[in-house]
């Protein structure tokens, strides 16, 4: 399965530095070994999408709304961000479930509804450190999966993406030794099937990315502070392996 290397740039970017990244993407990437994707804030969406296309680089969103329209002021449709030139969104993200209390139940409506729209989703779990050191990572992963996924995720005619970002992970130069990181791909792959690419996030630089693109059911990386600056995200696109 082709690897895909994905930044979520979160809150980050103006319109003058999404568009010289976006510019430096483009420029930059030639025929890479992985599929590409960024996630601009969705302010700076639609200009981003507009800035990469018919170049390898996919965009996505960050975040949609589980309805198609309504009264719901300030929040985004999918079909919005579909029409703003997303191909994907990210779901059930740590700072959503943390920050706005998403809930399994709502990033699972939130699929659905970027499902209906056309969008790939790319749905994050991930253990906190406590849940870690208790040793519950795994039944914690299991239990967000069989909350966030509809049935048949993955399958024909439902595109989507896992991303597994261990929670302490995420912007603290901290990672899993590769074995935990193995050994959570393929408890997730279990609980998926074997059409769903799993991505691994938290932590990916340049320095650590073969090591970690190279494990067994790694199928990609979800790059937060690293997708910020195209040398970065490039070089850990480039060391996805052939
Ligand atoms: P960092 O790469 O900054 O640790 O962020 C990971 C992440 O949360 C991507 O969604």
């Amino acid at each position: 399965m082709r690897r895909m290397v994905a930044g979520n740039w979160k809150m980050n970017m103006l319109a003058d530095g999404a568009a010289q990244l976006a510019g430096e993407l483009r420029r930059g990437a030639g025929e890479p070994g992985c599929e590409l994707l960024v996630c601009p804030p969705a302010t700076v969406l639609a200009a981003v999408a507009h800035a990469l296309l018919g170049s390898v680089c996919q965009v996505g969103a960050q975040d949609c709304h589980a309805e198609a329209s309504g009264a719901h002021t300030g929040d985004l449709a999918a079909p919005m961000l579909r029409d703003a030139g997303a191909t994907h969104v990210i779901l059930g993200h740590s700072e959503r479930r943390a920050n706005h209390g998403e809930t399994d139940a709502m990033v699972l409506a939130k699929v659905r509804a970027a499902t209906r729209a056309g969008l790939v989703p790319v749905v994050c779990v991930g253990e906190t450190l406590a849940e870690r050191e208790g040793g519950w990572a795994e039944s914690v992963v299991a239990g967000q999966l069989a909350g966030s996924l509809p049935h048949g995720f993955g399958q024909s005619g439902m595109a989507g993406l896992v991303a597994y970002e261990p929670v302490w992970a995420i912007g603290t130069g901290r990672t899993p030794t590769e074995a935990d990181i193995a050994a959570m791909h393929a408890a997730i792959r279990h609980r998926v099937g074997p059409s769903v690419r799993i991505l691994y996030g938290g932590s990916v630089k340049p320095g650590n990315a073969a090591a970690i693109l190279a494990l067994p059911e790694v199928g990609g990386a979800l790059v937060g502070g690293a997708s910020l600056d195209a040398r970065s995200f490039l070089a850990i696109a480039a060391a996805c392996p052939a």
